[in-house]
């Protein structure tokens, strides 16, 4: 998955380059900056000291000596003051500059803290939204798996209204689920038992509804049998075969449905090559959402790779509303199931 947004202590992250969230001195401080040079040792101080510091919206590179990662990139984030002082600006700046120091040094994977929303005072929704499609955007037209790292959950918000949105729709759906009234359950406990046709009129709480039999179920016709053979020879469109017709259909390029779909290029070519490949569950719904295929169309697109959508979990409930919303931003649906612990779309 290109761009992933995971909890961690940045220090940790086993990747070519690690960013930090410098200042203009680029000689250390508080923060991340802090964690940054105590966990790689005195010697990045003593290489920061040669680069003669840093401009505000710009990144310097340096080596990670005791770190996991090869690279340390230096950025200096804007000081939030009131947001109209440049800040967005040059905190979209410094992600794409050091995301070109690491194409320059031919990082596969790099790993972002939320530059500015800690010290500095960025709105951290707004720090956040910057991150997520600075580098989007940046991973385009680049191949790189890039990682925005949250130290701890207050640093993660998404928007209060977003948030409430989806907390009620999951709310909605989970009492759909679960408040089964009395005359659904005996219209399906009928149904079952292949009953003499009952009326609900002792159970209608309102007068005025109409009141109809229900019928015993219909017996089944008898099925004609198959030999095994003839059943495999039926096997109906598979999941990559849907999956590459829809990208026709709809008028995409592969790339442009694997970018929109948050899946690597050598992920893509292994679907694409194997008729039966059984993608995972977050996998499939990444390119249902790339292909902004209806609800009833990703269900059955599902379906193909072996999985439903339920009300049972938040997951599917998430992915519905965004479905249902006709929003089919992989990483603002990313975003909002991030905050809801719940796994992400992608790879
Ligand atoms: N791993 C990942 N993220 C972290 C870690 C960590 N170990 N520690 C903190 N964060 P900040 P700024 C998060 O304050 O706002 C320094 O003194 C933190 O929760 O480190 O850009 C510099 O020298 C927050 O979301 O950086 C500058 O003077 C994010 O990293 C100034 O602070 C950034 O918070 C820069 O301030």
């Amino acid at each position: 998955m290109p761009l992933q947004i995971v909890r961690n202590d940045i220090t940790k992250m086993k990747v070519d380059a690690i960013v930090n969230a410098a200042n203009a001195s680029l000689l250390g401080g508080g923060g991340v900056d802090g964690c940054i040079h105590r966990a790689a040792g005195p010697e990045l101080l003593a290489e920061c000291k040669t680069l003669g510091g840093c401009e505000t919206g710009s990144a310097k590179i340096t080596k990670g000596y005791k770190l996991p990662c090869k690279y340390v990139i230096h950025a200096v984030g804007p000081r939030w003051r009131d947001g109209k002082h440049g800040e967005r600006d040059h905190l979209i700046s410094c992600y794409r500059t050091s995301l070109a120091l690491a194409k320059d040094k031919e990082c596969e994977t790099v790993a972002f803290p939320l530059i500015s929303s800690g010290i500095y005072g960025y709105p951290k929704d707004q720090a956040l939204r910057i991150a997520i499609d600075t580098i989007s955007e940046f991973l385009l037209e680049n191949d790189m798996t890039v990682y925005i790292v949250i130290f701890d959950r207050k640093a993660y918000q998404i928007s209060g209204k977003l948030y409430a949105d989806i907390a009620e729709y999951i709310d909605d759906n989970y009492v759909d689920e679960h408040s089964d009234n009395y005359s659904a359950r005996l219209r399906r406990l009928n149904a079952l038992r292949d009953l003499e046709p009952v009326y609900e009129a002792s159970v209608c709480e309102e007068a005025e509804e109409v009141i109809e039999p229900i019928l015993p179920m219909p017996m089944a016709a008898p099925k004609k049998t198959k030999s095994l053979d003839e059943a495999l020879g039926q096997i109906d469109e598979s999941f990559s075969e849907m999956l590459l017709r829809k990208i026709d259909e709809k008028g995409m390029t592969d790339a442009q449905c694997y970018k929109k779909a948050n899946i690597d290029r050598k992920l893509f070519s292994k679907i694409r090559s194997d008729k039966l490949y059984k993608p995972s569950k977050p996998t499939a719904i990444a390119f249902a959402i790339a292909l902004e295929l209806s609800l009833d169309e990703t269900k059955d697109m599902l379906m193909k790779a072996g999985f439903a959508l339920s009300h049972s979990n938040k997951f599917d409930i998430i992915i519905e509303y965004f479905i249902e919303n006709e929003n089919y931003n992989v990483f603002e649906i990313n975003e909002a199931l991030f905050a809801f612990d719940q796994s992400l779309l992608g790879a």
